[in-house]
């Protein structure tokens, strides 16, 4: 079964979406296997956003992302890669569709509040770099009322 890193940006938690957040992909269905409330250091979301590294707003992007803690999570289910990416909405809130968490909760690009892994591949790589000490493993009760 699939696994997603999902962050929740330092302006989502300064303003006070953590729970909303939760909240939907608990809803959904999905399986919370691993989270914690962190101050990342620049050097560890420079890696985080190596892909990024020559981008214009890339300094920016880490000053922000430094800016205060984040809550790291894990969430795991079926296709969890691609729906939490639908389920965040478009990088830029404001070609989000309202029902998304960034087309309900936020409005500039650099200010939107999560983040979620665009591939396999890269969540992978993004939950050993934020979990090195490994995930939680334990069988969730609702699973057989979640999944046929
Ligand atoms: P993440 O889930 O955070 O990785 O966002 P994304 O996959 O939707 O977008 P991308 O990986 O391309 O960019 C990472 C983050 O950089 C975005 O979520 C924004 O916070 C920021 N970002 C991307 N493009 C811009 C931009 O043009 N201007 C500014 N200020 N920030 C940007
Ligand atoms: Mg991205």
């Amino acid at each position: 079964t699939e696994q997603t890193y999902i962050m929740i940006k330092p302006d989502g938690v300064q303003r006070g979406l953590v729970g909303e957040i939760i909240a939907r992909f608990e809803k959904r269905g999905y399986k919370l296997v691993a989270m914690k409330l962190m101050q990342a250091s620049k050097e560890h979301l420079e890696k985080h956003y190596e892909d990024l590294s020559s981008k214009g707003f890339f300094n920016g992007l880490i000053k922000y992302m430094a800016s205060g803690p984040v809550v790291a999570m894990v969430w795991e289910g079926k296709d969890a890669v691609k729906q939490g990416r639908a389920m965040l909405g478009a990088t830029n809130p404001l070609a989000s569709a309202p029902g998304t968490i960034r087309g309900d909760y936020c409005i500039d690009t650099g200010r939107n509040i999560i983040h979620g892994s665009d591939a396999v591949d890269s969540a992978k790589k993004e939950i050993a770099l934020w979990f090195p000490e490994g995930l939680c493993q334990y069988t969730a009760a609702t699973a057989s009322w979640i999944y046929e």
